[in-house]
């Protein structure tokens, strides 16, 4: 343990060796655990009673801050009256609200909601509909998934397998999905380090898709996912033209587009979703975090009429159109939660909110320019990374570092790799966000 673990190791008398942690070093935290035991608003309360400002919306997804009462009664009262209800075959009234709801705030013509329970989830959903609509329409060949170099798209194998972080799939290399290729990442320090905002350079990068489209025929193509902004590699913000430029080479070749929404989907970027502000609609767009306020796990699929009526109008009625679902797809307490958050993000105008801290929240982050360490930061609505220059030898160790300072001077970010990411909750206070950074540069002069 160094000095800094030891200072921040919280007790607990819980024996902690049954709970196999993900993505967690399990040897590391159980040596000096960090343990959460409750949370209010933009704070959580760590197990010595220290209070941490969440920084990051616990992981990307607390957009309305934590424990809102509104949705603790609209589960509460839910569970005392449908605990659950099968989804195959049945219905209950909050799943087709629920579903009316979100195809309120998404892209128009997206209103076709499929729920499932977690982002990979509704990854590996996206990627089925893909496959089935081409299927449905005669187009069986297309059976190619193209993902994209960096790209974080969740844990299932679909997900690892359109996903490009080394690390996630190592170990899965021989059973990751056959036939998947991915398209270059747009991460390029030389032409857009510090950029505020969208990089100006960058939007040929989306020709990348057209070198795949000439390897493998884009007519055995199914579909493109990518995240708009992506998030867990660091936040990479896409650069200016570079998504519409996607979109026209998918839309001439025939080839789906996925936008995986699971980050910037509900007000992260200052809008419902990073489709309206870029004003590119993909045919299909996936979601999960804050679309209840991770309150309890949902996740969805918002489907363009196109490819829901080619799968569903595509069968014989009485038939079943699409083999995919959960136990738990549309649960009744995660659809409660879904409307009570929802409500709320409309009755506080909390993307909007979101719009206008934005500048405030790019002033402070890049005033951390100049500090030790500091080789690049990027930013786009309440979302945010500083990259640091990584330790010889040990990668990640310094983001580690600065992390574990951050969290001992009360303070919740994320790292990854040597990047720091941030991302409040959307009702955080411009204050707040200047004692983000402020601790932040502080850590920075504290890390060796
Ligand atoms: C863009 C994106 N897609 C998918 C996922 C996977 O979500 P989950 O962890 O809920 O499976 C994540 C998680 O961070 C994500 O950021």
């Amino acid at each position: 343990m160094n000095a800094i673990t030891e200072k921040i190791s919280l007790s607990t008398d819980v024996d902690m060796a049954n709970f196999w942690m993900p993505f967690t070093g399990n040897k590391q935290f159980k040596a000096a655990p960090r343990i959460l035991k409750s949370a209010k608003g933009m704070y959580f309360t760590t197990a010595d009673d220290q209070k941490v400002l969440d920084a990051s919306a616990g992981l990307w997804c607390v957009n309305a801050g934590h424990c809102r009462d509104e949705i603790t009664e609209a589960v509460h009262k839910q569970m005392m009256e449908l605990d659950y209800a099968p989804p195959f075959q049945m219905g209950h009234p909050l799943a087709f609200e629920a579903a009316k709801k979100i195809a309120e705030v998404m892209p128009a013509g997206l209103d076709r909601i499929f729920f499932a329970n977690s982002g990979s989830e509704a990854v590996d959903t996206a990627l089925k509909m893909a496959l089935a609509y081409h299927r449905a329409r005669g187009e069986g060949q297309r059976t190619r998934l193209i993902g994209r170099e960096r790209g974080y798209s969740g844990v299932g194998f679909g997900g690892i397998s359109v996903g490009g972080i080394l690390a996630n799939r190592k170990a899965y290399s021989g059973a990751l999905i056959p036939g998947v290729d991915h398209i270059s990442h747009t991460h390029n320090l030389a032409e857009m380090a510090y950029s505020k905002g969208q990089p100006a350079w960058g939007a040929h990068l989306a020709d990348d898709l057209e070198r795949l489209c000439a390897l493998h025929d884009p007519s055995t193509i199914a579909a493109v996912i990518v995240e708009p902004v992506a998030g867990s590699t660091g936040v990479l913000v896409p650069p200016q033209g570079y998504l519409q430029r996607l979109r026209e080479i998918c839309t001439k070749h025939g080839i789906l587009l996925i936008f995986d929404e699971v980050i910037t989907g509900f007000g992260r970027l200052g809008k419902a979703t990073a489709s309206e502000l870029f004003g590119v609609t993909p045919d299909l767009l996936t979601m999960a975090k804050a679309m209840n306020n991770a309150a309890i796990p949902m996740s969805g699929v918002a489907a363009s009429r196109h490819v829901h009526d080619a799968i569903v109008n595509g069968s014989a009625g009485g038939a079943i159109e699409f083999f995919h679902g959960y136990t738990y797809s549309s649960h009744p307490t995660a659809a409660a939660a879904c409307l009570a958050t929802q409500e709320i993000y409309r009755k506080e105008g909390l993307f909007a909110r979101a719009a206008g801290l934005a500048p405030k929240f790019e002033k402070e982050i890049h005033a951390l320019r100049g500090e030790p360490f500091v080789k690049d930061i990027r930013n786009l609505g309440l979302m945010g990374a500083v990259e640091l220059q990584s330790r010889d030898g040990a990668p990640g160790a310094r983001a580690y570092d600065v992390f574990l300072k951050c969290m001992e001077k009360g303070v919740l970010a994320r790292f990854t790799g040597d990047i720091m990411a941030f991302s409040p909750p959307l009702i955080v206070s411009e204050g707040q966000i200047e004692e983000i950074f402020a601790t932040v540069k502080k850590a920075l002069h504290e890390v060796a």
